[in-house]
């Protein structure tokens, strides 16, 4: 049996269901911490799903913010500093990562709540996560405003990027499952990967 469902069914449903359904429907997601510091020195990390490639010439990465009706941490540190820190999850730090949606009070450094170290890089002044592999530091370029579900693409530039010498492949691949990196499914259910094949340009 397959279940069908329509627009109209959808918007029908109860809403905790509807976001279960509809936040896994579109496959695994990347797990990524955002670190950023407020302008009074307060850090902050929070667990982000949405982080997208948006292009490598020049290096620019987004990521979809929820909308701003109650208070948005990373969003305001960026709009306040300028810049933030993109962190993969591992599996060895996949539930304190998760840990970090909770609502903090603004006054409360999720670094220190959950247990994660934070990481310097020269004068970049956002915290990178120490246990991450695979750290980048970007200063915000533009964002978006979604209309149609009041969210918001948030576009950095890429300035610092660290991870393992050994991860980079000599045409500049990197190896994600030898991180140990993890994906996500939804807000609650967090998966370790594989890598199944690696396959040239395709041509027709
Ligand atoms: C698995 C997971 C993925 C999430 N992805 C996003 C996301 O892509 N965008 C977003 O705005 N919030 C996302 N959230 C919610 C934030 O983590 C949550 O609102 C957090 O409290 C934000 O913290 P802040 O106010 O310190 O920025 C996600 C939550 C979970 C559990």
């Amino acid at each position: 049996m397959i279940k069908t469902f329509t627009y109209k069914e959808l918007m029908q449903l109860p809403s905790r269901y509807r976001g279960q359904l509809l936040n896994k429907v579109s496959g695994l997601k990347p797990a990524n911490l955002i670190g950023t510091l407020s302008k009074t020195g307060q850090t902050n990390l929070a667990v982000f799903n949405s982080v997208v490639h948006i292009g490598a010439n020049p290096p620019y990465i987004g990521f979809i913010l929820r909308p701003t009706t109650v208070e948005r941490h990373t969003h305001e540190n960026i709009k306040e500093t300028g810049v933030y820190t993109i962190n993969q999850i591992t599996t060895a730090i996949h539930q304190q990562a998760h840990q970090t949606s909770a609502k903090y009070d603004r006054s409360i450094s999720e670094f220190e709540a959950v247990g994660l170290r934070e990481h310097y890089h020269l004068d970049f002044p956002a915290p990178f996560v120490t246990e991450s592999p695979i750290k980048i530091g970007l200063r915000f370029e533009e964002e978006h405003y979604i209309k149609c579900n009041d969210t918001r693409l948030v576009i950095g530039r890429v300035e610092h990027l660290q991870l393992p010498e050994a991860a980079i492949a000599e045409d500049g691949s990197i190896n994600l499952a030898e991180q140990d990196g993890v994906a996500i499914g939804g807000l609650d259910s967090y998966y370790s990967v594989d890598l199944l094949g690696r396959y040239g340009y395709a041509e027709p």
